[in-house]
């Protein structure tokens, strides 16, 4: 089912699998459950020789610290037939403080290397694609540092609102759901050093470097925004505003489009700017890392009035997966008038359309025992005391700004890049 189950679903593969689904129902105080679960998994391990169990908690983290307990009362941590692994979705707590917690209650039930945390933008191709882009050419890494990058800008921009999550959604927000995971992931793929080699530990070593130096640059006031949807007509369709949406609190001042700056204090990146941004309901659904080179001396002015024109390196995360390259030519005719071009590079017309979905990679690499696309926890804690701080400020302000669904977020973002004479790259 794994490879290039995208292009074809196989009947027979499917039977195979589904012969071997059990459904036992519980709740997640109830021990029996637990036993039963104990009860099932030993039937299935005298049908097939099993090589292990990996459990998958796809339930609220609140629940996280109690069903650990409750595998671990009735010993199905234990290590009898094979791995036991568990396996983790985000959110990986509410803060520095909680994700501790949680972490060490973990580790204490199944052991530090069974713990599989899933972040699931570590599974998309383009996303691994950033290590090779900077470590297998000779290219870029001699231009990969504040000498040569103005700023760089990394952008998660959703056109769907909420789609029915209040109840995990609600008082999580745009910086807890995907900034203190997904973009710092990108951001540490970007900014890290050269790891000693592409396994979890040399991995996960060189982004905690580059995640401990980086911290939110102040004043918050100035260098952060955020934002609630409002409602719109769309078509035919009347698309409710944050507050309007089922089971959101009329009240919750939830953020759904965070903006921060962020800045990496090492010798590599003294003084440029990582600019990051998520939102719900923007114009348009792109995710995308863009690497602004500092201006170049031009030669006699650009085709277009505005500013001079800057090389910019784009890897596309999705959709139109793929990386660009913006130059400056030579336009046809008379004079030496430049403008800007991309060269452009897209996966799917390099290597076809068939790569796995990111949870198929994680899964797979879950059944495998490789943590290598899976942060640990001093990735996730790093990220943390990251965002906590911006995440305070902001409890101490009134209500987020509203913006237009549709839009490119609320207002009081522009200022965020503007302040320094620089832009938002349009959405
Ligand atoms: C999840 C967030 O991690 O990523 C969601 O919880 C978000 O709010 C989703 O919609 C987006 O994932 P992708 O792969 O579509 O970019």
């Amino acid at each position: 089912m794994i490879a290039g189950a995208r292009t074809s679903f196989r009947i027979d593969t499917w039977n195979q699998l589904a012969r071997n689904f059990r459904y036992i129902r519980g709740t997640f105080d109830d021990q029996s459950a637990f036993e039963d679960l104990k009860r099932v998994l030993a039937q299935l391990d005298t049908i097939h020789s099993a090589i292990g169990h990996a459990f998958y908690m796809s339930i609220s983290p609140a629940h996280f610290s109690l069903v650990c307990a409750q595998l671990n009362s009735v010993g199905l941590n234990q290590d009898r037939h094979g791995y036991r692994r568990i396996v983790l979705e985000k959110p990986f707590g509410n803060d520095l403080a909680s994700s501790r917690e949680l972490g060490a209650t973990v580790d204490e039930v199944f052991g530090a290397g069974s713990v599989f945390r899933v972040d699931h933008y570590l599974g998309k191709e383009t996303v691994q694609n950033i290590l090779a882009l900077r470590f297998a050419n000779g290219l870029f890494e001699p231009l990969w540092n504040h000498r040569h990058i103005d700023n760089i800008q990394i952008t998660m921009a959703e056109d769907i609102g909420v789609e029915g999550r209040a109840g995990y959604y609600d008082g999580v927000g745009a910086a807890r759901d995907v900034i203190q995971n997904h973009l710092l992931q990108l951001l540490a793929l970007i900014a890290m050093e050269e790891p000693v080699g592409v396994d979890a530990a040399s991995l996960s070593a060189e982004k905690v470097k580059v995640l401990s130096a980086t911290s939110a640059v102040s004043p918050l006031a100035d260098t952060t925004a955020r934002g609630q949807y409002s409602a719109t007509v769309r078509g035919e369709t009347y698309l409710p505003g944050l507050l309007e949406e089922d089971g959101f609190d009329p009240c919750s001042t939830t953020e759904t489009y965070a903006a921060i700056t962020v800045q990496i204090a090492n010798r590599r990146w003294a003084g440029v700017p990582f600019y990051l941004r998520a939102g719900k309901r923007l114009a348009r659904r792109t995710t995308e890392v863009a690497v602004t080179f500092s201006s170049p001396h031009h030669l006699t002015g650009s085709a277009e009035a505005g500013p001079p024109p800057q090389n910019v390196l784009v890897v596309r995360v999705q959709p139109d997966d793929g990386i660009s390259l913006r130059i400056g030519a030579k336009t046809p005719g008379e004079g030496m008038r430049i403008q800007d071009v991309d060269l452009n590079m897209s996966f799917a017309d390099s290597f076809g359309g068939s790569s796995p979905e990111a949870y198929e990679r994680l899964i797979l690499d879950v059944l495998r025992g490789d943590a290598s696309l899976f942060p640990s926890q001093a990735e996730v804690d790093a990220s943390w005391a990251i965002v906590d701080p911006v995440i305070a400020f902001w409890a101490e302000q009134g209500r987020p700004d509203t913006y237009q669904s549709g839009s490119a977020g609320p207002s009081s973002a522009i200022p965020v890049v503007t302040r320094t004479g620089r832009a938002w790259r349009p959405l």
